[in-house]
């Protein structure tokens, strides 16, 4: 009798269900899908909420798993194009209905703001996940590769080429080619050959008129500003073209591990007065972290990872010249390939044995299960012994903390600061980002937050001032966001130059130039000048 009851209830609430779901299409939703059909959208492109797939959609391509929860406003439709034509009619449909789009490729904005808007409801999704394809041409060193191809998959389709060329750009493979390479996108060959963006030679990309635009038709001021100035400002990115790189047969990787006992801090000292003064083809970056070693106690762990562009001997050498406080030997070494020792670079915690697992892995497309939170500062002189040992002792505070110390140097300083709107270039000795993760259910979550902004705080003394530098690829909202609708350039110039300094004022020009009407926005999008009508 129970069960009865229990199941006709059930098929009760299934129809209602039904019935609710076949009627709740939003305004949006219908006016859309039909101008998009017009187009010759395919409908199994369209992903509405009432669609059984539309959270994996949503989510697969979420790498911060905090804002997939619940309370996070969620798109009202999710669109993957296929084609160029498809992001083309995308544009050119949202524009004309008001539509508010929010542009993805790979989903690892810090902020997400690439999948979720807090304040400008409703909205939809442009996933660009389905433009991935690469064609890596030797003879002229370059390949195109589109926005929605992950880095993994173009180191993979590089190596399968060539073992002498190589692309320096991000060191997680799973980060999109789209949001990468227009917010900068650095790696461990940044001292050699610079970001991946000072690597691009052409580009494709929609405008708001839904034009698909080269470089020659662009022009070089768009064609700058893509190249640095950051996502979701300028138009729809669809392709680069970029400049293989060369890369000896030969890569050495090489990790010691260092714990920071109390007062252990010459080591790190030591580091940040070389570490942007090495050989170009050296890169040695800090990966700290907290280990809980019983129940009781905690340390730190420092881990000095190495990519050398050549040969173990070489490297020994190198170092025996240049940093011989860290004590490396030729059994820390291990010589590879390029692409392993991608592999090697990717994983942190590191697992050395990677060096030795299939590239394939580049190839798997992964959704991260922690949720982050992080920030970014450049340096320009070395921290004080004292303040590494207060670095310390907050790292035992914490319970998933991490800091990334990258140095810069080399080709980075020789860039000028306005070649590109990246700026952090010359002086800049390391860039220095510090992490809190979380697993899904954690209590704390406003705790590892509050961790993150209190040690941002205290690094102020310590860091780049007047501006003090922010990474465009590290997106932070707390260093202020945009109004809803219109925007002052004057208050955006506030976040703008720390991440871009003069820069700022040229993206404005371009931003005025080619989307007057800021259709492509979000909370830190570029503003345009507000124009007299
Ligand atoms: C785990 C992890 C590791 C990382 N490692 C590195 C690293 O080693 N080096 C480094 O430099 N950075 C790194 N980053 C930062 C990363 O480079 C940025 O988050 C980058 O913007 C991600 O690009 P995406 O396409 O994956 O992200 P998305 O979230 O899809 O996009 C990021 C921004 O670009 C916009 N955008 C996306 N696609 C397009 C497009 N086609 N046209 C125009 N705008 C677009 C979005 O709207 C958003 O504003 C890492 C991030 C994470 C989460
Ligand atoms: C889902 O919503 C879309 C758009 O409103 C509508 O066209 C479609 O019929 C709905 N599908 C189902 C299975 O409810
Ligand atoms: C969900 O979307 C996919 C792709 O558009 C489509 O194949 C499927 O039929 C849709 N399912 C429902 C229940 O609407
Ligand atoms: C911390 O770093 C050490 C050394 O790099 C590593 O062995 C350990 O797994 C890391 N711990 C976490 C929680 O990442
Ligand atoms: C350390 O232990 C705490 C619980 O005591 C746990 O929450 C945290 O995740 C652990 N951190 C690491 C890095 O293992
Ligand atoms: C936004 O627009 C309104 C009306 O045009 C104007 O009064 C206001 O000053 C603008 N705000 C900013 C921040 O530009």
């Amino acid at each position: 009798m129970n069960s009865i009851i229990s199941s006709s209830f059930y098929i009760l609430s299934v129809l209602l269900l039904l019935s609710a779901s076949l009627t709740t299409s939003s305004p949006i939703q219908e006016t859309l899908i039909q101008c998009l059909s017009q187009h010759s959208i395919p409908l199994s492109t369209i992903y509405t909420p009432n669609n059984s797939s539309f959270s994996s959609v949503l989510e697969s391509r979420a790498q911060n798993p905090r804002f997939t929860e619940p309370s996070v406003p969620k798109p009202e439709l999710i669109f993957t194009p296929l084609s160029e034509s498809h992001v083309q009619a995308a544009v050119i449909c949202s524009k004309e209905l008001g539509i508010h789009m929010r542009l993805r490729s790979g989903g690892h904005d810090f902020e997400a703001v690439s999948y979720v808007s807090e304040f400008e409801s409703p909205f939809i999704v442009l996933d660009l996940t389905n433009l991935r394809s690469i064609s890596v041409n030797i003879n002229d060193n370059s390949a195109c590769v589109q926005v929605g191809a992950t880095l993994g998959e173009l180191y993979y389709r590089i190596a399968e080429k060539s073992n002498v060329h190589g692309f320096p750009a991000g060191v997680c493979p799973t980060v999109g080619v789209g949001g990468h390479i227009t917010g900068g996108g650095y790696g461990v060959m940044l001292r050699k050959y610079g970001l991946a963006a000072d690597n691009v030679i052409d580009a494709r990309i929609v405008d708001v008129n839904g034009r698909v635009l080269d470089r020659a038709a662009m022009g070089e001021d768009l064609f700058w500003a893509i190249r640095g100035g950051g996502g979701g400002s300028f138009g729809v990115i669809l392709s680069w073209k970029i400049k293989l790189v060369a890369v000896p047969e030969t890569i050495t990787v090489f990790t010691v591990f260092k714990t920071l006992e109390q007062g252990d801090t010459k080591l790190l000292y030591r580091w940040q007065q070389v570490a942007d003064k090495l050989d170009k083809d050296l890169h040695i970056r800090v990966l700290m972290n907290m280990t809980n070693t019983s129940t009781s106690e905690r340390s730190v762990t420092t881990a000095y990872d190495g990519f050398f562009l050549g040969g173990a001997d070489r490297l020994i050498q190198l170092m025996q010249e240049s940093f011989p406080e860290l004590g490396l030997t030729r059994e820390d070494c291990i010589e590879t390939s390029w692409i392993r020792s991608v592999l090697h670079s990717s994983s942190i915690p590191l697992d050395t044995s990677l060096v030795f697992a299939s590239p394939k892995l580049l190839l798997q497309r992964i959704t991260a299960t922690d949720s982050f939170e992080g920030k970014a500062d450049f340096v320009t002189e070395p921290i004080p012994e004292t303040a590494l040992e207060e670095l310390r002792k907050r790292l035992l505070e914490e319970d998933n903390p991490s800091i990334v110390w990258t140095a810069y140097g080399g080709k980075m300083g020789e860039i000028p600061e306005y070649e590109t709107p990246f700026p952090h270039r010359k002086g800049t000795m390391f860039k220095f980002h510090y992490f809190s993760y979380w697993q899904k259910g954690d209590k704390n979550v406003a705790q590892h937050i509050s961790w993150v902004r209190s040690l941002y705080n205290y690094m102020t003394p310590y860091v780049s001032k007047f501006p003090r530098g922010a990474y465009v690829n590290y997106r932070d909202l707390d260093l202020g966001v945009n109004q809803k609708g219109n925007t002052s350039v004057t208050e955006a110039s506030v976040w703008g130059t720390k991440y871009y300094k003069g820069n700022f004022q040229r993206l404005v020009r371009v931003k005025t130039e080619v989307d007057p009407e800021n259709f492509f926005r979000h909370e830190q999008s570029i503003p345009p000048l507000q124009l007299k009508r």
